[in-house]
């Protein structure tokens, strides 16, 4: 692998972030972050969906432009992510003149082609999916299984893409190729999907949609927001618009994004792209949804929470507490939920008394006993051998996205380290002076598994990495070490801690969110 392009879903500009939308770049940003510790060049995407009926709405309930609205709520999603720590190489909006010419060059493309033409189309449209539905995607009330809301019925002369041309070869990509949509179990319900579609219509009228990119030498029509949103997958990476780039990092390597957009994805995009002629992405990454005390969150539940709703609630100092709940709360692919108590709960037990509780305790004994020197490093031991066998399955896990198994094989080596630390019991050792070398091996050991937990988890929890890294007066940034130069006796003899520096890593959680909403 001689490179790393990885994407979110871009979020539509109608409603401000939250830890739905939260849950899923912190995840691409976690699979970004390790990457990088591969010594790979990574390129990361995300932005956002500016177009639509939706924020057209929107725009107007609050009396400003569509634009001024989108750039309102644009800058949101971008404050929200530098909260979170999540690093993205560019953000993309899809009302930039580069991404309009974008996507105006693939239409004309596609007409000239003749894969795009103009018919009279009657259909059940979804505003909350921006999409015509097919009648047997609908509940048996007649409603849309997302949105649980009445399609409207609408009767247009529109465009559309012979999507039908390419069923075939798409049936027999996502057959032959393992992983391109991943977990893997979701590929059947894209095949399922795919026994029925149809052409599908890729503009709408002016009069119906007014904000949107116009269909290049047709004024009465806006292209179809959903064209208009995938294409930002190959204009961010620079096409028609910095060949070099474009030559380097696509295809893309995952397209993460929730279950509820996998058939535009897996099904809709893939077939755009064969009639562009252009190379598919290697794998489409299907997450679950985030549910606030088990039910979906929705405008209209008043349920939905913002990443700084929490971030305020307990004062945390930074996103490494929320975006570890949100990595460990489900196996990767499932369905998660955010509640108070299991936030607290979890980040309390692993991140304060299990992580940060043994950091602290051993650093306290090493400047007792040793008055912070390291001295003595050990070689072979079960401990440094659990410690790589740790770094060989977080590459594995992640190797398959597996980010939920990744972590939980990093605080089980924190576990074992801790265990090994009460049966090894280096205070009771230390009341010798015959014992003492042991008490010194002990602690190495301990704090040499420390130094690979902090890298190993740089990428969930980059501040508290970087923040035992400094506790152990370790040299440079965390986030320079190459997984490839992690191997056992880094931590090197000599002075590393003493009193006034050792410092708990993280705190434990006192304040309570589901406290301050009663007190509002
Ligand atoms: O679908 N839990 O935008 P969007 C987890 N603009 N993920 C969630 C979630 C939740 N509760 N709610 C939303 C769109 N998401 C389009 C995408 S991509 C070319 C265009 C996820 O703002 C959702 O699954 O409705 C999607 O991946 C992303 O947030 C944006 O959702
Ligand atoms: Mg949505």
């Amino acid at each position: 692998m001689n490179k790393f392009y990885i994407t979110t879903a871009i979020d539509y500009v109608n409603a401000p972030p939250h830890i739905g939308h939260a849950y899923e770049k912190i995840a691409t940003d976690v699979i970004a972050k390790h990457y990088r510790q591969r010594g790979i060049p990574v390129f990361f995407l995300t932005g956002t969906d500016e177009h639509g009926i939706k924020i057209q709405r929107t725009a107007a309930e609050k009396g400003i432009s569509p634009q001024e609205f989108c750039d309102e709520t644009a800058n949101k999603f971008k404050e929200a992510w530098e909260l979170l720590n999540i690093k993205y190489d560019r953000f993309i909006r899809t009302t930039e003149p580069d991404h309009e010419r974008v996507v105006q060059h693939i239409f004309k493309t596609l007409v000239d082609k003749g894969d795009i033409y103009k018919a009279s189309y009657t259909g059940l449209y979804c505003t909350g999916c921006e999409a015509f539905l097919n009648p047997r995607e609908l509940t048996e009330e007649g409603l849309c299984p997302n949105h649980k809301t009445k399609p409207q019925e609408i009767k247009e002369e529109n465009y559309f893409f012979k999507l039908t041309k390419y069923k075939d070869r798409l049936k027999n990509h996502i057959k032959n190729t393992p992983g391109f949509i991943m977990p893997e179990y979701r590929a059947n319900e894209v095949l399922n999907q795919l026994k029925d579609v149809e052409d599908i219509s890729v503009s709408r009228s002016k009069e119906s949609v007014s904000w949107g990119i116009p269909v290049p030498d047709d004024e009465s029509q806006i292209i179809y927001v959903w064209i208009d949103a995938l294409s930002n997958y190959i204009t961010g990476a620079g096409y028609l618009n910095n060949d070099e780039l474009f030559r380097q990092f696509w295809p893309a390597d995952v397209h993460m994004i929730g279950k509820d957009i996998l058939k535009f994805h897996a099904i809709y995009w893939p077939a755009l792209l064969m009639a562009m002629e252009i190379p598919l992405p290697r794998t489409i990454l299907a997450h679950g949804w985030i549910t606030i005390d088990q039910s979906k969150m929705s405008k209209s539940l008043g349920n939905v929470i913002a990443p700084k709703t929490i971030i305020d609630a307990y004062n945390l100092e930074n996103g490494d507490p929320l975006r570890y709940f949100l990595m460990t709360t489900t196996p990767f692919g499932r369905d998660g939920n955010y509640s108070d108590e299991e936030f607290k709960n979890k980040v309390n037990a692993d991140l304060a008394n299990n992580l940060g509780n043994l950091l602290n305790r051993s650093l306290s004994m090493l400047v007792k006993y040793f008055d912070g020197h390291i001295t003595t490093e050990t070689g072979f031991s079960e401990i440094a051998q659990m410690a790589e066998s740790t770094k060989q399955t977080v590459i594995e896990k992640f190797n398959t996205y597996d980010l939920t198994e990744a972590a939980e094989a990093i605080i089980s080596l924190v576990d074992t380290a801790n265990k090994y630390t009460n049966e090894q019991a280096p205070w009771a050792l230390a009341k010798d002076e015959a014992t003492m070398p042991q008490v010194g091996q002990v602690l190495y050991n301990v704090l040499e598994t420390m130094r690979f937990v902090s890298v190993l988890i740089y990428p969930f929890t980059p501040n508290i990495a970087q923040a035992i890294w400094e506790q152990m007066s370790l040299p440079g940034n965390v986030f320079d070490v190459l997984l490839s130069e992690l191997k056992w006796g880094g931590l090197k003899q000599g002075k590393i801690a003493s009193q006034d520096t050792v410092k708990p890593v993280f705190l434990r959680l006192d304040s309570e969110l589901a406290g301050e909403k009663k007190k509002k």
